[in-house]
């Protein structure tokens, strides 16, 4: 066996590419120099934030906004921005990114603070109060011969408050010096914070809405620039994903993926310019690859949930939850969780993006319903559920 594995490989190569001059710029990670149509809410980020640069712990802030309005990419900006201001100042910042997603508890995320600022805690074994005593430690006065300034992001904050309770919070706002910058996509997060907290946490909020079909043109015209050869976009690609992006509530996420898909099936196809009708299949591609990814990763329960509420669409039913929790325990066959839990169930399968749901007055004997519907294609659920079931 002298033969290496990688010989004789070339042909899995992808292609010399004509249509993309690069892809970077088209990644969800990659940070653009310039966020078209955000100018006022990195502004308003800027403002409070300016307060660090004269040696004052700024305000708390809160930022919301539905998926894929840009409130990772501003932050990440106003981090950068800040960062490049401070040099020349007689002050010490230190700007901490965290995606509550990767670190979701209050040990997790005060160990990861405390590494991040060169105190060397271990990741398990302490008790919590250790934990908190050691990063307390690093902010007291003069730590770094300087006054410290730490700036908190807490990306995707939902998940750790749902998760941990909000005891990170209020540690954070017990200790001096930090100023958090929370990010949600839900407005009622606060709903997760007790008032004590609350009172001490006192965010300033900004609000970040969807983006239009004009502005996620702009977004797309700019990066399509970096991305793509010259003339090698048919002239109805970006409206097309722009259109279709605005519908998906303005995710400009939504319409980065749509116009890379669009080039890789130009690719697959064999052609050299990305056509209109790209774009369209693209669409299909990524519904497809997103119920697959969504469906196939839920717990079994879940599954009947969605397979129950999947019968009821197909019946023509209007899906209430005592409907709902009828033909789950049809589908269940006995192995059936409690109404309660359902209704658990329920609110991530609508947190997913595939069910939503609406509140309706029933008269006023009945009170108020819920009616739950479908947010994805049957047929495509069909497919992937049957496999599963
Ligand atoms: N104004 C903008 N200009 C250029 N690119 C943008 C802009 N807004 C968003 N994007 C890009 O769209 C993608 C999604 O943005 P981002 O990750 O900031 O959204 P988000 O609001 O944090 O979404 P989520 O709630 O899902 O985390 C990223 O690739 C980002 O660079
Ligand atoms: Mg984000």
């Amino acid at each position: 066996m002298s033969d290496n594995i990688f010989e004789g490989l070339d042909e899995y190569l992808p292609v010399d590419d004509t249509i993309f001059k690069d892809k970077k710029p088209l990644d969800h990670r990659f940070l653009p120099e310039n966020l078209p149509h955000r100018k006022n809410q990195i502004t308003a980020i800027a403002r409070y934030w300016v307060e660090a640069l004269k040696g004052t712990t700024p305000s708390n802030i809160t930022i919301y906004g539905k998926t894929g309005t840009g409130k990772t990419a501003a932050a990440k900006f106003a981090k950068e921005q800040l960062i490049d201001a401070s040099k020349d100042k007689p002050v010490f910042i230190r700007v901490e990114y965290v995606r509550c997603t990767d670190f979701n508890t209050e040990y997790q995320v005060l160990t990861h603070l405390c590494q991040r600022l060169g105190r060397d805690v271990p990741s398990r074994g302490w008790t919590k109060g250790e934990i908190v005593n050691a990063f307390r430690d690093i902010l007291r006065r003069n730590a770094f011969g300087r006054n410290l300034i730490l700036i908190v992001i807490l990306d995707e904050v939902d998940i750790l408050l749902e998760k941990d309770g909000d005891g990170l919070l209020y540690t954070l706002t017990r200790t001096d010096n930090i100023a958090i910058l929370s990010i949600s996509n839900y407005l009622n997060f606060k709903q997760f914070i007790k008032p004590r907290v609350a009172s001490s946490l006192m965010d300033k909020e900004i609000v970040f809405p969807p983006y239009d079909a004009e502005q996620l043109a702009d977004i797309l015209e700019e990066r399509s620039e970096l991305a793509f050869f010259e003339d090698t976009l048919e002239d109805s690609v970006i409206p097309l994903c722009s259109a279709m992006a605005a519908k998906e509530e303005g995710d400009a996420r939504y319409a980065l993926d749509l116009l890379e898909s669009a080039g890789d099936i130009a690719i697959d196809n064999g052609f050299d310019k990305v056509l209109g009708k790209f774009v369209r299949e693209a669409k299909d591609v990524i519904e497809y690859n997103k119920v697959k990814d969504v469906v196939i990763t839920l717990p079994t329960q879940q599954q009947r949930v969605l397979a129950a509420i999947l019968k009821l669409t197909q019946e023509g039913e209007e899906i209430t939850s005592g409907k709902l929790f009828e033909s789950y325990k049809e589908i269940s066959k006995g192995d059936a969780v409690t109404y309660r839990r359902i209704f658990d169930f329920v609110n991530e399968l609508e947190m997913l993006g595939i069910i939503s749901t609406n509140t309706v007055s029933k008269g006023r004997a009945k009170g108020r319903t819920n009616i739950i519907s479908l947010q994805i294609d049957t047929d495509l659920l069909e497919e992937n559920l049957y496999n599963l079931l």
